[in-house]
């Protein structure tokens, strides 16, 4: 029981690249490299798709997979955007913990509702990349 999955949404494949000031410049296959390093006893495994039944398929299988300590998820815009996606969260076992990279609270009154939240353990919103290992941490602590 060491499987720790982090499943990226839409558009967070072109991270490093996309709006640099608000998303930063380190590409996630970077901080992928670093953050799987720096946890050498846990499995960390990394999902990304800007398809929203890709990720919904991904929660199904990591949700019942008794290896996989928790799941940390940042759903870019289905999560303002997706019921199923809060479905989906809500039909798994696995704790999910809902993570963005910027702080969604300061920025378009859009961002400000989200469809997942109230499903996942808890959020982390605006530590740029680092939300990723502070969501890990919070796993860690569950
Ligand atoms: C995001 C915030 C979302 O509002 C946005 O649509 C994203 C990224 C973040 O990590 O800050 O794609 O989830």
């Amino acid at each position: 029981m060491n499987r720790i999955l982090i499943i990226n949404g839409p558009n967070l494949n072109l991270l490093g690249r996309r709006e640099p000031d608000i998303y930063g410049k380190i590409s996630m296959n970077d901080y992928m490299e670093a953050l799987v390093a720096d946890y050498p006893s846990i499995e960390i495994e990394y999902f990304q798709s800007n398809h929203e039944g890709d990720l919904i398929d991904t929660l199904h299988e990591a949700g019942f997979d008794e290896n996989c300590l928790g799941i940390v998820l940042n759903a870019g815009a289905y999560t303002h955007t997706s019921l199923a996606l809060g479905d989906a969260i809500r039909s798994i076992e696995t704790p999910v913990v809902e993570v963005h990279i910027s702080n969604v609270f300061s920025r378009e009154e859009v961002r400000r509702h989200s469809f997942i939240s109230d499903a996942c353990k808890g959020v982390i919103s605006g530590f740029g990349l680092d939300s990723y290992r502070l969501a890990i941490e919070a796993i860690l602590a569950l």
